[in-house]
């Protein structure tokens, strides 16, 4: 099978940022489309298409369109995320650089959607060429007549696409944070409810997409939401993008249909290819440093979706795959992994920013084998207290692998306790 859907073009374009090279390979039929349909009908394709955000917390995206859709309220913003922050994770840099019309033909649709006459793309800082070759691509489409005033002769159909750059900050990508970002406040999380389609950019009904999720929705416009549903799963549909680092042997990003065994993910030829050691796989860290931990034993016979990872309390996230060979000690894995949050953590609610820095120096404690025999079960109760009192999704899942790890390797954490 084909999987590529949304990487086809990838490579085959001398100038990616050209509308004329994007349009010879079925680029901006999608927004043709759109403007001859009823908006409803292009809600309805989004519903049937069971397209999950990409961003990393899979939520349905039909239900956020819906959700900002029936708000009377404008002016409405689109805010494509582009932040990319989340460790092992690369994808969103290959969409924007190798096809970035497919990101502006979708945020294009959502403009027209929601009626709305700007929108903004937070790129990632580090990402300055990229910056670039967007920028570029945003130039050609304006003046190819796809952004701007009364785009493709619809009356009243303005719309801008503004590009601001991240600074580097990892909890920007949180959108809210992303929000403040753009409008010049500090970059931290807002306290919610409410939800960003009431009250998001400048207070207005806002849509928050990543930028996978508004590739995917000329492709589903083009194939239909029922076609493009039936690429993966029933409640996962369409194909993901997903990143393989670590010790596995083909590294680098891969376009794969949701519901592939993650067997074949990581050890067809196609796709990781194994162990570059040869030696055994001893983890999986998959969405990032902020997802859950999953260990051999627990991923025999996986399939590679949203509801089959959640059976076993896991989760596709970002779509990164961090692969271990059993070289690696996973306590001494979740100390790195614990030096990322502290540095991280915007510092506004005191569990996230003291307790990251008391999770570092506690693991650091069982790494060097000077934890007492008490220490297991303060690390458990700092991990409740952690994700209970933090306020956004950064401090609440800095547990997560650590959870994850204390379930499954208890024996590893309680060999390193001192006498
Ligand atoms: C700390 C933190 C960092 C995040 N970073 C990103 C990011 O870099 N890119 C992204 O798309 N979503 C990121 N998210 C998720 C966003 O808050 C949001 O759910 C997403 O942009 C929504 O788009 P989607 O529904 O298309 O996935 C992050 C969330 C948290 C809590
Ligand atoms: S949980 Fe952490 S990152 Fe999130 S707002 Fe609180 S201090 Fe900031």
């Amino acid at each position: 099978m084909n999987n590529k859907i949304i990487s086809k073009r990838f490579g085959k374009l001398t100038d990616p940022a050209s509308v004329s090279e994007y349009r010879a390979m079925g680029g901006y039929t999608a927004i043709q489309q759109a403007i001859l349909t009823e908006k409803e009908h292009i809600l309805e394709e989004i519903d049937k298409a069971m397209l999950l955000g990409r961003g990393g917390a899979s939520y349905p995206m039909g239900r956020k369109w819906h959700h900002l859709y029936e708000n009377p309220r404008f002016p409405k913003y689109i805010v494509c995320n582009a932040d990319e922050g989340e460790p092992g994770t690369f994808k969103d840099k290959a969409l924007l650089s190798l096809d970035p019309h497919s990101v502006i033909e979708g945020m294009l649709i959502a403009g027209y959607l929601f009626s709305a006459d700007e929108g903004f793309i937070y790129i990632r800082g580090e990402y300055r060429t990229i910056q670039e070759t967007f920028q570029r691509a945003l130039d050609d489409a304006e003046q190819n007549g796809y952004l701007g005033q009364d785009i493709l002769g619809v009356k009243g159909f303005n719309y801008t696409i503004t590009i601001v750059s991240g600074a580097g900050a990892y909890v920007c990508g949180e959108n809210s944070a992303m929000l403040n970002s753009i409008e010049g406040l500090t970059g931290r999380p807002r306290v919610k409810p409410p939800h960003l389609a009431d009250i998001g950019l400048h207070k207005q009904p806002t849509l928050v997409n990543n930028v996978e999720s508004f590739a995917n929705v000329p492709v589903v416009l083009n194939m239909g939401g029922e076609a493009y549903r039936a690429l993966g799963t029933e409640k996962d549909g369409g194909t993901r993008l997903i990143c393989l680092s670590g010790h596995i042997k083909n590294r680098g990003m891969f376009e794969i249909p949701l519901g592939m065994p993650l067997d074949e993910i990581i050890y067809g030829e196609e796709y990781g290819g194994g162990m570059a050691s040869g030696k055994p796989l001893g983890f999986i860290h998959f969405g990032g440093q902020s997802g859950p931990i999953g260990f051999p034993e627990q991923l025999e016979g996986l399939i590679y979706s949203y509801e089959e990872m959640r059976a076993r309390s896991l989760a596709i996230g970002s779509g990164a795959l961090v692969v271990m060979d059993d070289s690696v000690s996973v306590v001494e894995y979740l100390e790195s992994v614990m030096g990322f949050f502290i540095h991280e953590s915007c510092g506004k609610c005191t569990p996230c920013r003291l307790g990251t820095t008391r999770l570092h120096e506690l693991l650091g404690s069982f790494v060097k084998g000077r934890a007492g025999q008490e220490d297991l079960s303060r690390l458990e109760n700092m991990l409740t207290h952690i994700t209970n009192l933090s306020s956004c999704g950064l401090g609440q899942s800095v547990a997560t692998s650590v959870r994850c790890a204390i379930r499954h390797r208890r024996n590893e954490f309680a060999a390193l306790i001192g006498n």
